[in-house]
């Protein structure tokens, strides 16, 4: 019979923090898609562009990795309830695996700055969810006050349980190639996936399993970018609402992983973020949503100030699916509605209009 992935805690449970009694809530997350993306390749002069999509994970995006274990370890420790802050991905995630395990979510998101896909998640698995007036900083804020005096448990990333799964994405890199890629590149918003990839290859580089670390090169939205500007932002503001985050929670971490692998952060304005987004979709086939297009917008930009050696092997992390936020894909270039032409059900007609006849 066929090999079937079961999930991140079970693949790699000798190099996560869990034990046997370690209940393990999981919906199948990890195993995702190392996908060849010639086009970008070629558009950034590198010998090999490959992503990681992890938009195929059960809720469409990389937190999966993370909630799995951190909703486990909650579950392990008695909590009824779960709590986030979010800019809406990980309220999804969350809201699925509290529902996984029969537990209460409760999330907190930004009023109107959380994508429809991603509100429909939380919604359709029962979350308990308040819609902040502020930003995600606020509602991190909250999250942890919450958490320290109330009976929920905080799932954000400043859990380390939540980097610990994370970091499993890493390892798949890694044993799909067979090799550390020379550079990592990645959407940062609080940066505990940056943090997290790090920590996945420094354990197989500590291991013997990999003879150097990738640097890794984090990109984060022009008007949104506290790791550029080296200074939290008081009203971050972008069109890639998951990475709309002025005060990054993993800060720290992600300035060591940065130094530890001779990386660096830089940003990409929403133009380009849109760009690339349906250069994404068109030439490579891979539809992501916006902020997950951040990653591939800046190593763009960095191709173009000359930093991609050639002969480069290159790995970014798509982290979500096109389908959370998908009104982007229904604008031109110049923001202008796409619809598709009405025609009858006239073949020749319809030849006609196709440019067929
Ligand atoms: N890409 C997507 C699609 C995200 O949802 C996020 C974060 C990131 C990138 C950045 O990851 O925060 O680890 O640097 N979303 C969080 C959320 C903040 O609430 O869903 P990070």
């Amino acid at each position: 019979m066929a090999h079937q992935w079961r999930g991140v805690i079970r693949e790699y449970f000798d190099r996560l923090d869990v034990d046997a009694s370690t209940p393990i809530i999981t919906l199948g997350e990890g195993g995702t898609p190392l996908v060849e993306a010639p086009a970008l390749a070629k558009l950034v002069g590198a010998e090999e562009v490959w992503l990681k999509v992890e938009g195929m994970n059960p809720t469409g995006s990389f937190k999966d990795r993370g909630m799995t274990m951190a909703v486990s370890k909650a579950v392990g420790h008695g909590a009824k309830a779960v709590i986030c802050a979010s800019t809406g991905n990980t309220s999804a995630s969350a809201a699925a695996y509290a529902a996984a395990a029969g537990i209460q979510s409760v999330v907190l998101v930004p009023e109107g700055k959380i994508a429809l896909g991603k509100l429909s998640q939380a919604v359709a698995h029962k979350a308990q969810i308040l819609q902040v007036q502020g930003n995600f900083d606020d509602c991190l804020d909250l999250a942890r006050a919450l958490s320290e005096n109330y009976p929920v448990h905080l799932v954000n990333s400043v859990n380390p349980d939540r980097i610990e799964g994370q970091k499993t994405a890493a390892f798949e890199v890694i044993e799909r190639l067979g090799y550390a890629p020379d550079i990592h590149v990645l959407p940062v918003g609080n940066a505990g996936n940056y943090s997290a990839y790090f920590k996945g290859y420094l354990e197989d580089f500590n291991a013997g399993v990999i003879k150097t670390v990738p640097k890794m090169w984090g990109f984060q939205a022009d008007g949104s970018a506290p790791f550029v500007y080296g200074t939290p932002v008081k009203n971050p503001d972008t069109i890639a609402t998951a990475i709309r985050i002025g005060n990054p929670a993993s800060y720290e971490l992600a300035l060591s992983a940065r130094e530890c692998s001779l990386g660096e952060f830089g940003s990409v304005l929403d133009s380009e973020i849109l760009w690339m987004h349906r250069f994404l979709s068109q030439e490579v086939g891979v539809f992501v949503e916006p902020s997950s297009a951040t990653g591939a917008a800046g190593l763009l930009k960095n191709a173009r100030a000359g930093k991609v050696p050639a002969g480069s092997k290159i790995v970014v992390t798509v982290t979500g699916h096109g389908l959370k936020d998908a009104l982007w894909a229904l604008k031109d270039e110049n923001g202008n509605e796409i619809q598709p032409q009405s025609v009858s059900n006239r073949a020749e007609e319809v030849a006609e209009r196709l440019g067929l006849a």
